[in-house]
């Protein structure tokens, strides 16, 4: 059996959940991230037969029974997952009742999956439907992206315009723009619900005064989107209180598009 510390899933989780509490998004215990893995990949550092201890999900992922996943812990914080990701990570794997998950490894101070476990495993169903490739949900606090949830309208149009307006790269990165919910009670099946409701759509989803969540194949594609969302609204909120000069126009998104070949959003568009 392989050594689990020296497996690729587990060091990326602890290189991206470092790199996302030194962007500052990800204070205390904010944020968390799901990857979902290869069952045959994970036995090879595992006795994927042995588990630990049941876990109750309180939320029903039939769809998912019999898939593993890497999940970080509730209350666990980002910037100490690299130190001890025996403790702050845990693999879990959905069991064949589909309410209740088998821990395999992890969360070694009898800790549990984190508590937006409704919203990651929802949202993975929803993206697997949209792109059999996707491997991970990611959920942060990035500071610029929450700042302008309280000063622009929750409107997805509006607010996928409105970045897309400030870095070229915007249109090109999400070209299927964001999705945008009011603030919600957070950690409940309702945010999960309504979550994956608008991952079927949008591979980025605002929720209100709280934060982000973003998925891709893999970690870099989800942090990724992230990154530039976040960068984009840094800048809307440079500028928000300067009178505009001058800025990316409609014609100019189409010409974007049109250079990069984009299946975009194009009711998004004022033309
Ligand atoms: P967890 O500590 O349960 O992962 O919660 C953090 C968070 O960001 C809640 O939305
Ligand atoms: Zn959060």
């Amino acid at each position: 059996m392989k050594d689990i510390f020296t497996a690729p899933f587990v060091k990326g989780m602890m290189k991206t959940t470092a790199n996302m509490y030194r962007m500052g998004w990800d204070e205390r215990n904010g944020g968390n991230i799901s990857m979902m893995l290869d069952n045959d990949e994970v036995a090879e550092y595992l006795d994927i037969n042995k588990p630990i201890r049941k876990i109750e999900m309180g939320f029903d992922a039939k769809e998912l029974i019999g898939k593993i996943f890497i999940v970080t812990g509730t209350g666990k914080y980002f910037k100490n997952v690299e130190d001890d990701p025996e403790c702050n990570l845990g693999i879990i794997r959905v069991a064949e009742d589909g309410v209740t998950a088998d821990l395999l490894w992890g969360y070694s101070d009898g800790g549990r999956p984190t508590s937006e476990l409704p919203a990651h495993l929802m949202s993975h169903i929803s993206r697997l439907h949209a792109n059999p490739e996707n491997r991970v949900i990611m959920h942060s606090h990035p500071t610029n992206t929450l700042a302008m949830t309280y000063v622009h309208e929750l409107d997805e149009k509006k607010f996928t315009h409105s970045l897309w307006e400030m870095c070229t790269e915007c249109i090109v990165v999400f070209p299927d723009g964001i999705g945008v919910l009011p603030w919600m009670v957070c950690g409940t099946n309702e945010i999960g619900i309504a979550t994956a409701e608008k991952m079927k759509e949008f591979r980025l989803v605002i929720w209100g005064q709280h934060g982000i969540y973003g998925c891709g194949k893999d970690l870099d594609e989800a942090f990724g989107l992230i990154e530039t969302v976040e960068k984009a609204a840094q800048l809307y909120l440079m500028t928000a209180h300067l009178p505009r000069v001058n800025t990316i126009t409609d014609p100019d998104l189409v010409e974007l598009a049109k250079a990069f070949k984009l299946d975009y959003r194009k009711d998004y568009l004022d033309l």
